[in-house]
């Protein structure tokens, strides 16, 4: 089988400060790419995940690598830590990307490069696809969530064309939507980053309700650390690292962020793992009072 490649993972392992002692735990369990090498050094994990396919596939992975007994796995959504974790721990992992599985194979429209139906929900207890959005939102609607989610320079384009062509035939899978874009995005922008990939970028956000999820965890997260513990997050877009930036100033001087700033991926993992080109690492510490 095919895995998802963690993203700064040597970066990971060093500023989770690890031991036989401690318990970790990883909000976004993924393909347990992570997770799999924390349970390497000893330490404890409990992994979390909303999606029931990252759940099976790490499960039979960390059976298969004989690293079970020190494992705990929790389908729910990071959002309920504070329901879902009984006692304070030493470190949180929350990667807030895609996994490769649900880009490439998961077959729900969360890549403009595959003609799927435009589903997108990761977390599938929620009730609206992507297509819903599009069907029922009006024009000023659509509009905003490109302009607030995808900063999406041609929203206002994009959103009266979608609201044209709906009225002939229902937008159904991420190729209607792409032709849509393409047609209505400048030529010479199509050269630049593919122009479905902010509009694409807004609807899963929106769909899996990633930030609010981001911004109920990370207090919570806070709360749950033991003190010398770390949080450690690693975010994709400006919007996640907005949110990361005003946790660091509101929950001053409880934690603080270690280092300068963010750590990003040395060039040869970009070489190796262009996914994870916009991946930025930051790592906070509980303070001990
Ligand atoms: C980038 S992947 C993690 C990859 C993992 N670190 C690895 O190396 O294999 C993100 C995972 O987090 C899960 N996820 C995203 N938001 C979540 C949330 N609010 N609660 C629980 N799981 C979530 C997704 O289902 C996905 O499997």
């Amino acid at each position: 089988m095919k895995y998802h490649e963690p993203v700064l993972l040597n970066e990971v392992l060093e500023n989770l400060k690890l031991d036989k002692t401690k318990t970790i735990v990883d909000c976004t369990l993924g393909d347990g790419g992570h997770t799999i090498e924390i349970l390497k050094t000893g330490a404890c994990v409990i992994g979390i995940d909303y999606n029931d396919d990252s759940i099976s596939r790490t499960f039979s992975r960390v059976q298969n690598e004989n690293l079970d007994n020190n494992f705990n796995l929790i389908k729910g959504n990071f959002k309920d830590i504070d329901q879902l974790i009984p006692n304070k721990v030493d470190g949180f992992l929350l990667d807030l990307g895609y996994s490769s599985f649900h880009l490439e194979g998961y077959q729900k429209g969360l890549s403009f490069q595959k003609d799927e139906e435009l589903d997108m929900r990761v977390d599938t207890s929620l009730g609206v696809k992507a297509k819903d959005l599009l069907k029922v939102l009006n024009r000023t609607q659509l509009e905003q969530l490109f302009k607030i989610y995808g900063e999406e320079k041609y929203s206002k384009k994009i959103a009266e064309e979608i609201v044209k062509k709906r009225e002939v035939k229902e937008i159904h899978s991420t190729g209607d939507l792409v032709e849509i874009i393409n047609s209505v995005v400048p030529s010479q922008q199509v050269f630049r980053i593919n122009p479905a990939t902010r509009v694409f970028q807004a609807l899963r956000i929106v769909v899996n309700q990633e930030l609010e999820n981001l911004k109920t965890a990370l207090p919570m997260a806070e709360n749950l650390t033991l003190p010398g513990g770390r949080i450690l997050v690693i975010t994709f877009h400006s919007l996640e690292e907005k949110i990361v930036r005003s946790f660091s100033r509101d929950f001053q001087p409880s934690i603080y962020l270690v280092g300068e700033s963010s750590i990003s991926p040395s060039n040869l993992e970009i070489s190796r793992n262009p996914r994870s080109r916009s991946a930025k690492l930051y790592v906070f510490e509980k303070r001990k009072k």
